[in-house]
């Protein structure tokens, strides 16, 4: 039994040894806002907030978030910031296919809360989620309408 907090809640689960967050979070606990994408570590559909640090949950074993706080995009509008990135990421019109977008507004709640006016170069080292539609302009856009 693995006991893990996602948004506030806690859960006791039945993983496996080793299992990814993402499937305890997706297949075990039926949250399906996180996507799945490359299933090693480098596209950052994935990304979820690990007391409040951007991590990509494909690649993190379910038991080695025991007793920290994971934080979901289906919770991200609980957070003021986290509600200021979803409207920006709405005004600026930015998804398109909008696979990767979860991942890409939490990587961005996490920088804002992390560095309330990033420069543009701050915005490009953290914004390094891949997007197949190369939606990285209005990404950044979002990211500094959601700064003011
Ligand atoms: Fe986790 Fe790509 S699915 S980084």
């Amino acid at each position: 039994m693995t006991r893990i907090t996602i948004n506030d809640t806690e859960h006791e689960i039945e993983a496996d040894e080793g299992m990814p967050l993402l499937w305890a979070i997706r297949d075990i606990l039926g949250m399906t806002g996180t996507k799945y994408g490359c299933g090693i570590g480098m596209c950052g559909a994935c990304t979820v907030l690990v007391d409040g640090v951007p991590t990509r949950s494909c690649s993190l074993p379910v038991e080695a978030v025991e007793g920290q706080s994971i934080t979901t995009i289906e919770a991200i509008e609980e957070d003021a910031v986290g509600r200021r990135v979803v409207e920006a990421w709405v005004t600026n019109q930015v998804p398109q296919c909008g696979y990767c977008q979860s991942g890409q507004v939490m990587a961005a709640t996490a920088l804002l809360k992390d560095n309330a006016a990033p420069s543009d170069a701050d915005i490009a080292d953290a914004m390094s989620n891949l997007c197949r539609c190369g939606t990285y302009n209005a990404i950044a856009a979002a990211v500094r309408d959601a700064a003011q």
